[in-house]
């Protein structure tokens, strides 16, 4: 049995997974796995490399060797063979081919073992879709975020206005509405949340709040 605490955040787009496992790790000094950011980056690599979206076996081994790294305290940047990405993995069609990568069995088990590897001491605060359902089934505390679906979009059109990425509402909320679709009704590993998840709609909840919920129920779970 693997001792190292794991706490999983997992959400739809736009729920505030990714500000609240971030903030979550620095308090508790653990380390952090954005785990959509690494079907981000082989997306990235993917298009770089001109492989082609339908060659699951290529995109299977090209996420064996993914060389990925977080800068947690550099605002959360994400380093890919060395090269900044945080920007370039935002944009719109590497969000699309990110989702495709995602319904593939081939890449998820290649990524499974990457995300895994990310369990080290103090412990890890991992976000994403199946976090808690499927890469870490055993995590201490597992929490799924949810918004509703206009709050989601603004706060993605923020986030994005906010590094300089091009945005517009209404391609944001169709872009949302798809991924969520995607996500939620695929068979393998689908997007819901795990039977001992704690529930937290962040709809009228500010950042920090949230951030003190989850904190609360972790230094519970730790303290039992
Ligand atoms: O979380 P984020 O929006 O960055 O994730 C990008 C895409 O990666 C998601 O739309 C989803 O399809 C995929 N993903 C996934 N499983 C995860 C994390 C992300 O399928 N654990």
């Amino acid at each position: 049995m693997n001792k190292i605490p794991v706490i999983t955040i997992d959400g739809p787009s736009g729920s505030g997974k990714g500000t609240v496992a971030t903030l979550t790790a620095k308090d508790l000094g653990f380390r952090l796995l954005d785990s959509g950011a690494l079907y981000r980056s082989l997306a990235v690599s993917a298009i770089k490399r001109e492989v082609n979206l339908e060659d699951h076996q290529q995109l299977a081994d090209l996420a064996r060797c993914l060389n990925i790294e977080f800068d947690l305290f550099n605002s959360g940047s994400v380093w890919l063979d060395g090269e900044d990405v945080s920007l370039s993995i935002r944009t719109d069609i590497v969000s699309k081919a990110a989702s495709l990568l995602g319904t593939i069995p081939a890449v998820r088990t290649a990524l499974h073992e990457q995300q895994l590897a990310f369990r080290k001491e103090p412990g890890l605060v991992a976000d994403g879709r199946d976090m808690g359902t499927v890469v870490f089934p055993d995590a201490l505390v597992k929490i799924y975020l949810t918004a509703r679906l206009e709050e989601r979009v603004q706060r993605r059109y923020k986030q994005l206005i906010d590094k300089g990425i091009d945005a517009t509402l209404p391609l944001l909320l169709r872009d949302l509405k798809e991924r969520d679709a995607k996500d939620s009704e695929r068979p393998i590993s689908p997007l819901k949340p795990a039977k001992d998840a704690v529930v937290l709609d962040t709809t009228d909840l500010q950042v920090d709040q949230v951030v003190q919920l989850v904190m609360s129920i972790v230094r519970d779970r730790l303290a039992s």
